[in-house]
Parts: structure tokens; C-alpha cells; sequence
């Protein structure tokens, strides 16, 4: 999703510019070509030297913006050059001049000279945050459809203060940069309920034991930051995972489950105002018949375990599916991937279907890459080569988008 891509970043001054360096560095080692524009206070904390090493290429200051020269303005070049533009940390002076349209440095100039999305993510001490007029000139910028915000987080910051103003992580910065260079800051999605199901269920036999599957829930997890990153709201149903959603995410509601009983009722209780639905979730097809309410002994255990199936959730989706809604189910497969597919999609009456394979070390459960064919009940088909499950993700919200005109 990277590379070749054209990435500008704007540094402002706070201590939180120590993390932009990890953010250039991974930019840079994912293929995308990186320029850095340092305000004069964000050169107070990190270096140009820095800065240029990591990406690669010169970084700019104040003083290059007031340089004679004899090509075209600095910050118009920047400028038209950007496929989007990233400010890390993001000060309550920068915000204030954004919000307000003011251009007295090079940063500033830039934003005003260039017409690519940007990314905001704000870093000050909490009561700074708070102040209304912060809030205000950040409320400004968030109506703005070009501007999109991630963060500030909650924890301890560099004053010692717990509250709200810690730099959203690198790598969350790092993957709504890469679905703003994937969409183009088109929020296509704007007015979709989405519902998914992410993660892996989990049968209990006593306390500490249980029937499972080795689903990380990155695949739902993506599904979701696309989605909200095109503008839609989120239902999330999650199961078990491995990975952590961080809490500012606007428009996800997280509903936690763990067996497939529950996962099956909150997805009933969701799926009335969802137009569109993903199944992403690996759900465990049996359960124990007993489960014990007290650790069973070694000596306890049953030599073989009795079983019974747990219901089929999307297929009972589909039985209650309404004309306007569209149902999104996967098929996780060794060998063949296509005719289970297809099976699965007639059976559980299902508008698309996401085949892919989970006998690859590189695709299906637990790795960052997937592959996948998505066929539609129209008998469509598209091939997905290996690619990032950010990226899988949007290209079946592509697919999904062309299915059908129903919603
Ligand atoms: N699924 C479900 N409820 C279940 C089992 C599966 O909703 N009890 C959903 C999965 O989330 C997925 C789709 O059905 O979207 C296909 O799941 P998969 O495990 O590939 O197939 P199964 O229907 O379980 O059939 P089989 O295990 O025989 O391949």
C-alpha cells in the first residue's frame, strides 16, 4: 500500500516527536517515498540530521521556507508533490493555526498550498487538550472532510499528568495512513451501518479449558478500520483476539463475546440496522455437551469428549435477511478454495463470499497478509493476489460497493 507513494509528514514541536522517527523509518522501509517538514519547535526536540537519515532524503525547516531560490516556492512544490500529508505530533499552536487558516511558517504554508488529505494526530499535556478552545479548533477540522484526526490517547504523559494526550502509536498512525492513500480520503462508506464478526470463538469445557481456533482477529479487526475510515459506522462483534483496537477509534462500538451463543445473539440483536454484513469470525463448529463449573482433575477427563454443533449464525442470518441488506460470509479453506465457497454462499443464501486459503504460512489465520478470491451470487469473481489485510479489507468493500445496488 506503500510504496511508490508520496508521503509528506510535519513534525511540531512536543515531545512526542521522538515516536515520528519510528513512524518515518517504517514508512520508508514499506516502500514510500518520505519528505519531512520540521516546525522551529519541533527541531528543538528532534534533529533535521535526524529526520533526513531515517527517510532518506533532506528534511525541511523554517529556514529552507525563507531561502532565496530560484525554482518554485518551497511550500507550493511540497505541496502539489504530497499524496497526504501527516502531522505528528500535531501542538495546540499548530491546531489553532490549521483551524484557523493561518500560514506563518513552512508547515502552515504547505497545508494551505496543497489539496491531498490530512492526518492529525494531536499530543499535549491533558488540561491543554481539554481547554474549549482546543476542542473547538479541533471539532472545526473534524467537519472538514479532508482533515481526519487519530488520537490523542489516555495514559501517563511526559508531565506526569494521566489523562487524555498521548500521540496515537506510530503503527496506528502508519495504517490510517495507509488507508488514506488507499481511498484517497473519499469517505465512500458515509451513512453505512456495518455489522462484523471478528476473532475466534470459544467453547468451555471447565474454567481453563476450551474448544478453539487459532484466529487472531486481524482480518475482522481491518475490516473494521477500513470501513471507518471510509466513513461508515461500526458494529464490531468480537470474540476473542489477539490484538488490541485502541479506544479512540471513532464510530466502532466493540461488543465483546466469547462463545458462539453469544456471538450469536449480539448478532442477531445488530444485524436489524446493519445494511451490510461481514462474517469475518472463526467460529468453533462444536461444544462440549457439559461444560463443569469447577477446574476438572487430570484424572477427570474424559478420554473422549462428547460434542454437540453449535448453531450456524450467518446462515441464520441469511434466513432473516431483509431485501436492502447485504450478508458477507468467509470461507477459510485447505486445497481446493472456490467449490466449498460457492457451496457455502447458496447455502447460507449469502450476497458475496471472501474464499481464502489457510494452508499458506502467509495467508488465513494470525499473519498480516492474506490472499483471497471474492465471488458474488451473481457467479462474479476476483482474484486478490497476497497483500496486507488493511488491503484485503478495502478491496472487498470495493467488491461489496459493485455487487449490488441494494443499500
Ligand atoms: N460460520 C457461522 N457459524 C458457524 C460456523 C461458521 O456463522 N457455526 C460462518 C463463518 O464465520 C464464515 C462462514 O460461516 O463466515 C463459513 O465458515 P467455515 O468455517 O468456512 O464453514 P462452515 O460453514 O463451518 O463449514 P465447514 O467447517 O464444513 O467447512
Amino acid at each position: 500500500m506503500l510504496t511508490g507513494r508520496r508521503v509528506l509528514i510535519g513534525i511540531g514541536g512536543g515531545i512526542a516527536t521522538y515516536k515520528v522517527c519510528e513512524l518515518i523509518s517504517q514508512l520508508f522501509q514499506g516502500g514510500a517515498e518520505v519528505r519531512v517538514i520540521l516546525t522551529e519547535a519541533a527541531t528543538k526536540f528532534i534533529t533535521p540530521l535526524t529526520v533526513s537519515t531515517l527517510s532518506r532524503h533532506r528534511a525541511y525547516t523554517d529556514e529552507d521556507f525563507w531561502q532565496p531560490t530560484h525554482s518554485r516556492p518551497l511550500h507550493i512544490e511540497l505541496g502539489e508533490w504530497a499524496e497526504i500529508l501527516a502531522i505528528a505530533p500535531v501542538t495546540a499552536n499548530t491546531l489553532a493555526k490549521i483551524a484557523c487558516g493561518l500560514a506563518d511558517n513552512l508547515l502552515t504554508n504547505t497545508v494551505l498550498a496543497s489539496r491531498c488529505p490530512i492526518l492529525l494526530a494531536p499530543a499535549m499535556n491533558t488540561d491543554m487538550w481539554e481547554q474549549m478552545s482546543v476542542q473547538k479548533n479541533w471539532q472545526t477540522l473534524q467537519q472538514n472532510p479532508r482533515y481526519q484526526g487519530i488520537g490523542p490517547e489516555s495514559g501517563l504523559l511526559a508531565c506526569d499528568r494521566v489523562g487524555a494526550g498521548r500521540m496515537a502509536e506510530p503503527a496506528e498512525i502508519l495504517l490510517s495512513i495507509q488507508s488514506l492513500l488507499y481511498t484517497g480520503g473519499k469517505r465512500d462508506l458515509t451513512g453505512k451501518k456495518i455489522l462484523i464478526s471478528a476473532g475466534g470463538t470459544r467453547e468451555y469445557l471447565d474454567p481453563v479449558r476450551f474448544i478453539g481456533n487459532p484466529s487472531t482477529g486481524k482480518m475482522g479487526v481491518a475490516l473494521a478500520r477500513a470501513a471507518v475510515s471510509r466513513g461508515a459506522y461500526v458494529d464490531l462483534v468480537r470474540a476473542p483476539m489477539e490484538i488490541k483496537l485502541p479506544p479512540y477509534l471513532h464510530n466502532i462500538r466493540s461488543i465483546p463475546v466469547v462463545s458462539a451463543a453469544q456471538m450469536e445473539q449480539a448478532m442477531l440483536e445488530a444485524f436489524d440496522r446493519a445494511h451490510w454484513t461481514l462474517m469475518a469470525a472463526a467460529v468453533a463448529d462444536v461444544k462440549p455437551v457439559d461444560r463443569s463449573p469447577s477446574k476438572l482433575p487430570k484424572s477427570a477427563l474424559p478420554s473422549a469428549l462428547p460434542l454437540e454443533p453449535v448453531s450456524d449464525i450467518l446462515a441464520k442470518l441469511g434466513d432473516c435477511k431483509k431485501p436492502h441488506q447485504l450478508l458477507i460470509g468467509f470461507a477459510a479453506q485447505t486445497g481446493d478454495i472456490v467449490k466449498p465457497a460457492l457451496e457455502k454462499l447458496a447455502k447460507k443464501k449469502l450476497d458475496a463470499i471472501v474464499a481464502n486459503p489457510v494452508d499458506r504460512s502467509d495467508a488465513g489465520f494470525g499473519s498480516d497478509t492474506n490472499q483471497a478470491i471474492l465471488i458474488d451470487d451473481r457467479g462474479r469473481k476476483q482474484d486478490i493476489e497476497l497483500c496486507s489485510k488493511l488491503e484485503l479489507a478495502h478491496k472487498i468493500f470495493d467488491f461489496v460497493k459493485t455487487t449490488r445496488l441494494k443499500s
